[in-house]
């Protein structure tokens, strides 16, 4: 049988949206109450670990409480006919309990934790509290496992290289503003067809703008799609 058509989702903090998780820019966004520097940079976590524990316990508690909802089970519905992979900024893990398969996350998890002199000493810590003073095997403070401001992103190569291989692209809820993760787009060869998903969509030249949730927008691209490779 032929290979499944491969079909990359690029997914931002609207993708959760209507799970009720905050998105980070614009009215009502965590970032109108929060400043980026004092709770999301290697320089907050040296000033103030309790507020940055603070500040990922409260996004983890509301992830306990959030569903996946319709787009992410739309995306799970496609696996069966393409390739799906799906690659995220969320941290959190609504695509897996909605039972997307292939998923990586560029800014980190947070129902993990690391060891914060060693990357690679991870632990899963589930919804709970991650506390101060709380330390890796190694000895050295547990941190949230989040890529901050400021920090590399270990997970670029492999997404860049999965976006180039892509028949199609699908980005869902990203304002686009930051960086390295909006230069995925740049990625994909030239006979991908591009989707863009957003009820406020940023600039994306070359791209099939639905300017919608994601949840409708997603049933919409997924008939598309289906027409598209299937003829049906
Ligand atoms: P933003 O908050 O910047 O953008 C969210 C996007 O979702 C906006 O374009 C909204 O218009 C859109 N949106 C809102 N409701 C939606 C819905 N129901 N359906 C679809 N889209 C909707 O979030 P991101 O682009 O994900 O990084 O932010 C990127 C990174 O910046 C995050 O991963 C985070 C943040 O700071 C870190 O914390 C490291």
């Amino acid at each position: 049988m032929a290979e499944k058509p491969r079909v990359v989702f690029i997914t931002g903090a609207g993708m959760s949206a209507e799970s009720g998780l905050q998105t980070f820019r614009g009215a009502g966004g965590l970032w109108e109450n929060h400043r980026i520097e004092e709770v999301a940079s290697p320089e907050a976590w040296e000033m103030n670990r309790e507020l940055v524990l603070r500040f990922y316990n409260e996004r983890r508690r509301a992830l306990a409480n959030a569903v996946p909802n319709d787009g992410h089970r739309v995306i799970t519905e496609l696996q069966d006919e393409f390739d799906v992979r799906v690659i995220t900024q969320n941290v959190d893990d609504l695509h897996e309990r909605a039972g997307n398969v292939n998923v990586l996350h560029l800014h980190g998890e947070l129902t993990k934790a690391r060891s914060s002199a060693d990357e690679t000493l991870v632990v899963d810590i589930g919804y709970r509290d991650l506390c101060l003073g709380e330390c890796a095997s190694d000895g050295a403070p547990l941190r949230p496992h989040i890529v901050w401001f400021g920090e590399s992103v270990p997970m670029m190569r492999l997404a860049a290289d999965l976006v180039s291989t892509a028949h199609a692209l699908v980005v869902v809820g990203t304002s686009l503003q930051v960086y390295p993760a909006a230069s995925l787009l740049w990625e994909a060869p030239s006979h991908a067809i591009r989707f863009l998903i957003d009820p406020n969509p940023p600039e994306a030249p070359g791209f099939y703008v639905l300017s919608k949730g994601a949840s409708e927008g997603l049933k919409e691209v997924a008939h598309l799609l289906r027409q598209q490779f299937f003829f049906r």
